[in-house]
């Protein structure tokens, strides 16, 4: 279930992107277990390949500033698309890495759609940590 407060993070998150190639802008806001709440924009660069999405910008954030012991529970990505935007295949590794067993994420948009998903449903048989730690 969508946290109305965290979707009104990830809307207000879209207003700081830089995105001056694509001119899309996208927010993300992330619940960690422990309450906190952190989000992100995506940060365009000339180079291109140098572009980072909103949500890993907030994964960082949360990260940086939380150590490694991080848990998401709840993303939130907002755009001003319909139907709402998926993260890509990136930002669905990255939230592996550090999501919770039933973490949940929401697409959303500002006319108010929202699509939600645990994490396992848009990234099935990830690769994780669980391999290497058996090789
Ligand atoms: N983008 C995100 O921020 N998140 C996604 O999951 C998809 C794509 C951004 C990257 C780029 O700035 C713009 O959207 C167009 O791809």
């Amino acid at each position: 279930m969508i946290k109305e407060s965290l979707r009104l993070q990830a809307i207000k998150a879209m207003d700081h992107s830089y995105s001056p190639y694509s001119q899309k802008q996208v927010g993300a806001a992330i619940e960690l277990s422990n309450g906190k709440t952190y989000t992100g924009c995506n940060i365009e660069n000339s180079s291109y390949g140098g572009t980072v999405c909103a949500e890993r910008v907030a994964v960082w954030k949360a990260l940086s500033e939380e150590g490694p012991g991080v848990e998401i529970i709840s993303v939130v990505v907002a755009t001003d698309a319909t139907p709402p935007w998926s993260p890509c295949g990136i930002c669905r590794q990255v939230i592996n890495e550090f999501a919770s067993k039933n973490c949940e994420i929401h697409l959303v948009n500002k006319t108010g759609d929202v699509k939600s998903f645990t994490h396992q449903e848009l990234l099935p048989h990830g690769f994780d940590r669980s391999a290497l730690q058996k090789s």
